[in-house]
């Protein structure tokens, strides 16, 4: 049976889902907010140390001015409210990606890491702002800067990620096979699994059956 460390999810289709129930985008990722909870609540009772959740991408900042803003006001409420909740259940909160926000934002998110940044017992990674291709350029820009060689252990050591183990799992939810920019470099020997449903539909039982479907695959990282 395979350990599972790390689960690193794209949770794609909140916007349809708000629109296939007559109501705004926006309605979906109100909605796609209480799954993030579920999840997480999951991932604790399975004991995985590590969760990364694709919240909001580099390419995200083409959306309208209002799905922005509210997608931010979401996160900000939800930070506010349950921080504290979060740190009482040990979980540390670790942003990846351009910490670039404005001003209460920013003090949110520092506030948050550095209130649970000893915590041990799950380490969820919200990726924010976050890009992988630029990532990648970032950590080689501070190789050359230290003067050290281009190899897989500085690359590796260099990112948003390092002292994290790469994911064993990706899943994409929302029926769309592709990576959207999303931890290029750390998937390389992940399993990846694309589910149907859309966000907000995603729940415990179909979490889990992924979960037990991954246990049971041979992992080979290129040998036979
Ligand atoms: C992709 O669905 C989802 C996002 C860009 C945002 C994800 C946000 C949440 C799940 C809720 C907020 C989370 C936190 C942690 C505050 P999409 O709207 O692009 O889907 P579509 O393909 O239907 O348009």
């Amino acid at each position: 049976m395979n350990p599972i460390k790390h689960v690193a999810i794209i949770m794609d289709g909140n916007g349809r889902w708000g629109r296939s129930k007559g109501k705004s985008r926006n309605f979906g990722h109100k909605e796609g907010l209480k799954t993030v909870e579920k999840i997480i609540k999951e991932t604790l009772k399975n004991k995985i140390k590590y969760l990364t959740l694709y919240a909001f991408s580099t390419e995200n900042w083409k959306r309208p001015k209002n799905e922005i803003n509210y997608l931010f006001s979401l996160l900000n409420n939800f930070l506010s409210k349950k921080i504290k909740e979060l740190n009482e259940e040990k979980i540390k909160f670790y942003v990846i990606g351009k910490k670039k926000f404005n001003k209460k934002l920013n003090r949110l998110l520092n506030y948050s890491e550095k209130l649970t940044s000893k915590n041990k017992r799950l380490q969820i990674n919200l990726a924010l702002n976050y890009g992988s291709k630029s990532e990648i350029i970032r950590a080689i820009n501070f190789i050359k800067k230290k003067k050290l060689g281009i190899n897989e252990k500085n690359v590796s050591k260099n990112l948003y990620t390092s002292n994290i183990p790469d994911p064993d799992i990706l899943i994409r939810t929302g029926n769309r096979k592709r990576l959207s920019n999303f931890l290029l470099w750390q998937l390389a020997y992940s399993e990846i699994f694309f589910e149907k449903k859309l966000w907000p539909d995603f729940n415990e039982k179909d979490y889990n059956k992924i979960l037990n479907l991954f246990k049971k695959i041979k992992r080979n990282f290129g040998k036979i």
